[in-house]
């Protein structure tokens, strides 16, 4: 794998110009645009002067103001959008245009979207990133008949975790730039992130291993020199970052607080980005369903859950917060949001993948001895632990599960097996009317969806811990969602008769599923040609859009549908005909099957499709420790 005669190259050539090191493609990606490396020390968090208002820890008793008011901003900005694709949609017996224009202008309850990406590692990332290719505007041929571009557009919210998090932190650095122009390699524009065909194990192409750990291992010494607790993850997400943020240093100074800066996000032309990972309190080894899930925004980090109920600024996490403030002397701490670290937290089970590197040739020693010491003083049970500095520290004492820890111990999102990110857009004052719940999940044995993480999220919801999760529709269970083949085609669940007040939003589950190639490879698989990349994200496209609507020609319509589904429920407007055929064919109307389904082995749906390539000969995964990693395989 590795290319000797580069390294040798590089290494000499480094001496004279230390660009030389790279291939032109990666000094091209100066001219990318992205979200901005702003920490004040790379890696390494420091002091930076406090703002005129110092940062303080708030209580959730309701959504920050920072999203309130952004919410009328990116509303509007989805008006046109939201046209064009229900216009699309060609809803028959309802003037969509017209609707729209009489919510807006009555000023009330436009149809608010959101999409959530499920964690499943570079499989959820890459089926994920086909669903936004789908929902994207900007995608070649996206707003044909049969597509479903505008619908991202649309949206307000876009929620990711594990795998999904990957896929929406590294769209937000690069700008909120298209899946498209990622991963279409033109001549002279070569994008350099995404190259899956470079083990995250090996480093990116034009970097030499040696100096790929150099850098990995520069980065968290000098975290640690600054004081800062750090673990396994830290090495995690700054090796991630090599193929989501930057390729030729891991852009260890750009902060996830920094796409609050953005131009195009403060005006509310992207939907609001939301990253889910989940607290640990200390002692507990076992996540359990009631675990406090926590959610990264461009400002804050924090918790709606009972756990916790506060939220802290992001920029300045590392700050010594003491009952919810930053004493008089103190001085406020930036640099620990890094963006990688983030994707890193909500994906912390794949650290362990991590430890692999101890196979590389050319892994140096000091790297090993370095994670090593960070192993050293937890048990194997804590190895999936992110440690943040507690900005809630001695905040509200009698709620706070961790008041009395300087840590802030975060894991994977998944790790509760809620593996599609639902639970934000639950909350009540977001006022969310449909979730599109793109799962790509590995649940049954032969690594497709079968609705876990939908009955996850549905059992915490029946056990109330906290007032938002009762907004969760009912689902069946896992066999019902492999014995009806909900786990095959696109289900609408909450579906309301007319009669019922709706509670919380419509889900429209859309699993993973063989349209045009079997895109169930292992979560573990950490390296993959950029041909079997870019199939899985067709996949995912052909997923969302159901082949393009050759699956079934109405299904743009019932997207609209779908949209629509709350809101006219909202304005007591009569059901079109069109969308109570929709809803008569997609809602799960109660049915139940669940008798033990045989193997699930679903046979391609779209005929007529290029030729599998069944395996990339350089996969990593035979040497995976797969039984060690058994009980992770739900994520
Ligand atoms: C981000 O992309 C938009 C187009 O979508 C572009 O207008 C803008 O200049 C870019 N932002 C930066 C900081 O380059
Ligand atoms: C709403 O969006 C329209 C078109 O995008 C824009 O012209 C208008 O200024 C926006 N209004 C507000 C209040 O932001
Ligand atoms: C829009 O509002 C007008 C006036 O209230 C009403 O007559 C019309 O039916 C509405 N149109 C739609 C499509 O909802
Ligand atoms: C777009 O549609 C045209 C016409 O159907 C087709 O030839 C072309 O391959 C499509 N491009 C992509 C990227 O799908
Ligand atoms: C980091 O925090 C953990 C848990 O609180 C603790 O056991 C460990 O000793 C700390 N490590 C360092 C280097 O401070
Ligand atoms: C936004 O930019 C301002 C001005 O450069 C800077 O002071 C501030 O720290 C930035 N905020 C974030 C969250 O990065
Ligand atoms: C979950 O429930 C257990 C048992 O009722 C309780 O001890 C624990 O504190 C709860 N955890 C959270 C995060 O609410
Ligand atoms: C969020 O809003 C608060 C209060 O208005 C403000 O002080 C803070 O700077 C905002 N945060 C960001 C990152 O813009
Ligand atoms: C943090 O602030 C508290 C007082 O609120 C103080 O006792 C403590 O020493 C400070 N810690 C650091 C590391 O500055
Ligand atoms: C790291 O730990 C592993 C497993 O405990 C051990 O086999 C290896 O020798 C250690 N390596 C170094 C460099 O400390
Ligand atoms: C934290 O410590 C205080 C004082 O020792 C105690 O009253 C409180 O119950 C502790 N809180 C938790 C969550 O352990
Ligand atoms: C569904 O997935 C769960 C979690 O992996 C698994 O335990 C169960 O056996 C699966 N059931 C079916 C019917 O696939």
């Amino acid at each position: 794998m590795i290319n000797i005669s580069r390294i040798l190259v590089c290494f000499v050539g480094y001496l004279m110009i230390p660009a030389s090191c790279f291939p032109p493609d990666i000094q091209a990606l100066s001219i990318l645009e992205r979200a901005a490396p702003v920490a004040p020390d790379g890696y390494t968090p420091a002091v930076v002067s406090c703002p005129a208002h110092r940062p303080t820890i708030r209580a959730a008793t309701g959504l920050s103001t920072n999203e309130t008011d952004w919410l009328p901003l990116r509303t509007n900005n989805t008006v046109q959008a939201m046209k064009d694709v229900l216009s699309r949609a060609n809803i028959s017996g309802l003037d969509t245009g017209r609707y729209i224009d009489n919510l807006t202008n009555a000023g009330t309850g436009l149809p608010r979207v959101a999409i959530a990406i499920s964690g499943g590692g570079y499989r959820a990332l890459m089926n994920g990133a086909g669903a936004l290719a789908a929902f994207d505007n900007r995608s070649t041929n996206a707003t044909e008949t049969g597509h479903l571009g505008g619908l991202l557009q649309s949206a307000t919210y876009l929620s990711g975790l594990s795998g999904g998090s990957w896929l929406v932190g590294s769209l937000y650095v690069q700008n909120f730039t298209s899946v498209e122009s990622i991963i279409s390699a033109t001549d002279g524009f070569l994008s350099t992130i995404w190259q899956f065909d470079h083990s995250i194990l090996n480093g990116p192409d034009g970097l030499s291993i040696t100096k790929y750990y150099r850098q990995l291992f520069d980065d968290v010494d000098g975290k640690r020199d600054a004081g800062f607790n750090t673990t396994i993850t830290d090495y995690w997400g700054r090796a991630l970052s090599y193929q989501l943020v930057d390729p030729s240093d891991g852009g260890p100074a750009f902060t996830f607080s920094s796409i609050s800066n953005d131009t195009d996000f403060t005006s509310a032309q992207a939907p609001l980005p939301l990253i889910v990972a989940i607290e640990r309190t200390s002692g507990q080894l076992q996540i359990a369903s009631n675990s406090t899930i926590f959610e990264f925004n461009p400002w804050e980090m924090g918790s709606y859950d009972p756990g916790l109920e506060a939220f802290a600024p992001l920029q300045f996490v590392g700050s010594n917060f003491t009952n919810g403030s930053i004493p008089r002397n103190g001085s406020c701490i930036a640099g620990v949001d890094n963006a990688g670290f983030v994707m890193g937290t909500s994906s912390s089970l794949f650290n362990q993948a991590f430890l692999q590197i101890g196979r590389v040739e050319g892994v140096p020693e000091f790297l090993i001895s370095a994670i090593n010491a960070t192993l050293a003083n937890v048990g194997t049970e804590n190895r999936d632990i992110a440690n943040w500095p507690n900005p809630f520290f001695r905040y509200n004492s009698s709620g706070n599960l961790n008041a009395n820890s300087t840590v802030l111990a975060l894991v994977d999102g998944g790790e509760d097996l809620q593996n599609i990110p639902l639970h934000p857009l639950l909350l009540a004052e977001r006022e969310v009317d449909v979730v599109f719940a793109v799962d790509g999940s590995a649940d049954t044995a032969t690594l497709w969806p079968n609705g876990t993480a939908m009955v996850a999220t549905f059992n915490r919801s029946e056990a109330r811990v906290s007032s938002n999760d009762s907004r969760f529709p009912d689902v069946p269970d896992q066999n019902t969602f492999v014995n009806l083949g909900l786990n095959q085609r696109p289900t609408f669940f909450g579906c309301t008769n007319g009669s019922n007040t709706p509670r919380g939003p419509l889900i429209v589950y859309m699993p993973n599923a063989p349209y045009s190639f079997q895109s169930n490879v292992s979560t573990f698989d950490l390296e993959y040609s950029i041909e079997e990349r870019n199939q899985i994200i067709q996949n995912g496209y052909n997923m969302a859009t159901m082949g393009n609507g050759t699956v079934d020609s109405n299904w743009p319509a019932c997207i609209g549908c779908a949209i629509l589904a709350r809101s006219l429920v909202r304005t007591r407007t009569r059901v079109p005909s069109k969308c109570a055929d929709c809803f008569a064919r997609y809602c799960w109307n109660g049915t139940t099957n669940n008798t033990l389904p045989n193997t699930y082995e679903p046979a391609q749906i779209l005929a007529n499709t290029t030729e599998q390539s069944t395996s990339s000969a350089a996969r990593i995964s035979g040497t995976l420790l797969l039984g060690c990693f058994a009980f992770m395989l739900a994520i």
